[in-house]
């Protein structure tokens, strides 16, 4: 059994310790938010804040998220959408939508240190990819939601 804080609860997992957290949160979480893009930690769909830190849960076992706090999208914000979701949907930087967890996950962990990022810092920073293209739009909106 592992133990770690998801979305400021206690939750146990039983399930082997060495599978990737990306599937303990999706099958035994149930927490389907955090997407599946490529499995090798190129796509950035899986990313979940861990410590305050975006990385791909697809490349972090649960038994190296044991003892963490992790955030997945559906934590990001308790009572309304977190102020990148709402540049999201007012900057329309959401077309298919599946990218959309990951990007807004490694955003927010950019605004949390950097109110103000340069679209360069957006690009180092928010490297997801996004099949729709969206790329302006995303730009636009991680900086309208730092205002
Ligand atoms: Fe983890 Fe693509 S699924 S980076």
């Amino acid at each position: 059994m592992t133990a770690l804080t998801v979305n400021e609860r206690p939750v146990r997992i039983e399930i082997d310790p060495q599978t990737p957290l990306l599937w303990a949160l999706r099958d035994a979480a149930n927490l389907t938010g955090t997407k599946y893009g490529c499995g090798v930690g190129d796509c950035g769909a899986c990313m979940v804040l861990v410590d305050g830190e975006a990385l791909r849960s697809c490349l972090i076992t649960l038994a190296e998220a044991e003892g963490r706090y992790i955030t997945t999208i559906e934590g990001l914000s308790r009572d309304r959408s977190h102020p990148v979701q709402q540049a999201l949907v007012a900057e329309q930087a959401i077309q298919c939508g599946y990218c959309t967890p990951g990007i807004a996950i490694a955003a927010a962990s950019l605004l949390a240190r950097n109110p103000a990022p340069s679209e360069d810092e957006i690009k180092q920073a928010v490297p997801n990819l996004c099949r729709c293209g969206v790329y302006p739009r995303l730009v636009r909106a991680i900086q309208r939601a730092g205002r």
